[in-house]
């Protein structure tokens, strides 16, 4: 697989070194509408190519898959490009900024044949790929109960860089630079996270949706901060389970938690991102009458990386593609919709 990596902000970094440790895999070019930043990406990932357009790097030609890490709101129009073009296509979440952008990104790699992946990182978490056997293996019953979190706390403190001076956390708390706030940004991970260990989707949700005051006039620079810092949501899942699903930028103490307790009529688990693998226990059986948790052990598993370079290879679909991207969209549509 020849890789352009188009954007090279913050997450291709991740991208560049994950891609080029994969046998197979070379990432051949990289492009940014910053094209001072898409040369000094290059030289630091030694990348030979480096553009100031993705239709410059397209027209140079050569490459056969496209890691898309533009911010959310440029998705969309350089994916359906890159699409024509003639590229498999690994994009950053969430897919698109509304589920019927989504769809078309989805019908139109479909109709061109193309491979799509999604990164959905907590798909690369032991505990998440052990959990989801565990519940479909029917050790917990029929699940009925079900809390799901998702912790951040970038608008409290300076761990991964000042929110209000610099642009790259500002166009994530604004709506008109295509930011549908911690319901998109971290939403989209959170539910995956339930409903992929659950093995089933949200059939329907009530959610409330908050935006703090942060600055005066609710304005830095062009950037008007309208998009929600926190939502709570009830939920109920296509398999019958009912539980609550929350997630902000304003919890102190967690840099970047997710944890999910699922109950069913046999049993529990309990999941969490911690660590290298995260962190997984069960209650079941003859622990059941006292409550007693047992950690389940967790063995490496493979990351979305290296699942999209596969499925290029042999020319096979992967999971997640665009088309779990699009069913979690509608989601967030729906909450954003509701939400108020
Ligand atoms: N999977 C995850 O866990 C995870 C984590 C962080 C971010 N993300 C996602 O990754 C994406 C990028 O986030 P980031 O933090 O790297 O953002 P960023 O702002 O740091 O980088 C984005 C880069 O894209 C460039 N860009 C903007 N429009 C472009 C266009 N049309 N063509 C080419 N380049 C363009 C910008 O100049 C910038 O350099 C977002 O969609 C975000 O939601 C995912």
């Amino acid at each position: 697989m020849r890789l352009l990596i188009l954007g090279t902000g913050n997450m291709a970094g991740t991208h560049a070194q994950a891609f080029s440790a994969i046998d197979g895999v070379d990432v051949v070019a990289c492009a940014d509408i910053d094209e001072g930043r898409a040369r000094a990406f290059a030289d630091r990932f030694d990348i030979p190519e480096a553009y100031g357009s993705l239709d410059a790097a397209l027209a140079k030609g050569g490459c056969t898959a496209m890691a898309n890490t533009t911010p959310d709101a440029a998705h969309f129009a350089t994916t359906m490009k890159a699409i024509d073009a003639g590229l498999h296509i690994f994009c950053e979440k969430p897919l698109a900024t509304n589920a019927e952008d989504a769809r078309r990104m989805v019908r139109a790699a479909d109709a061109a044949g193309r491979i799509t992946g999604v990164n959905l990182t907590y798909r690369n978490v032991a505990a998440l790929q052990e959990a989801r056997r565990i519940v479909a293996a029917g050790r917990i019953g029929a699940a009925r109960h079900f809390e799901a979190a998702y912790l951040q706390s970038w608008l409290t403190q300076p761990a991964w860089g000042d929110w209000a001076t610099e642009d790259v956390w500002l166009w994530r708390l604004s709506s008109a630079h295509g930011s549908l706030g911690a319901l998109g940004d971290i939403g989209i991970h959170i539910f995956d996270f339930a409903t992929y260990a659950a093995g089933s989707n949200i059939l329907d949700m009530h959610s409330n949706l908050t935006t703090f005051p942060k600055a005066p006039g609710d304005r830095i620079g062009e950037y008007v901060l309208d998009a929600n810092d926190s939502f709570t949501m009830t939920a109920r899942l296509e398999n019958g389970a009912a539980g609550v699903i929350h997630a902000t930028r304003f919890a102190p103490g967690h840099l970047n938690d997710l944890s999910l307790r699922l109950f069913g009529t046999k049993g529990g688990i309990e999941l969490t991102n911690s660590g290298p693998l995260g962190t997984l226990r069960i209650c079941e059986g003859d622990d059941l009458s006292t409550a007693t948790w047992r950690d389940v052990p967790l063995e490496p598993v493979e990351t979305n990386y290296q699942r999209f370079a596969d499925a290029v290879r042999k020319g096979t679909p992967m999971k997640p593609d665009f088309a779990t991207a699009a069913r979690l969209q509608e989601v967030i549509d729906r909450a954003a919709a509701a939400g108020g």
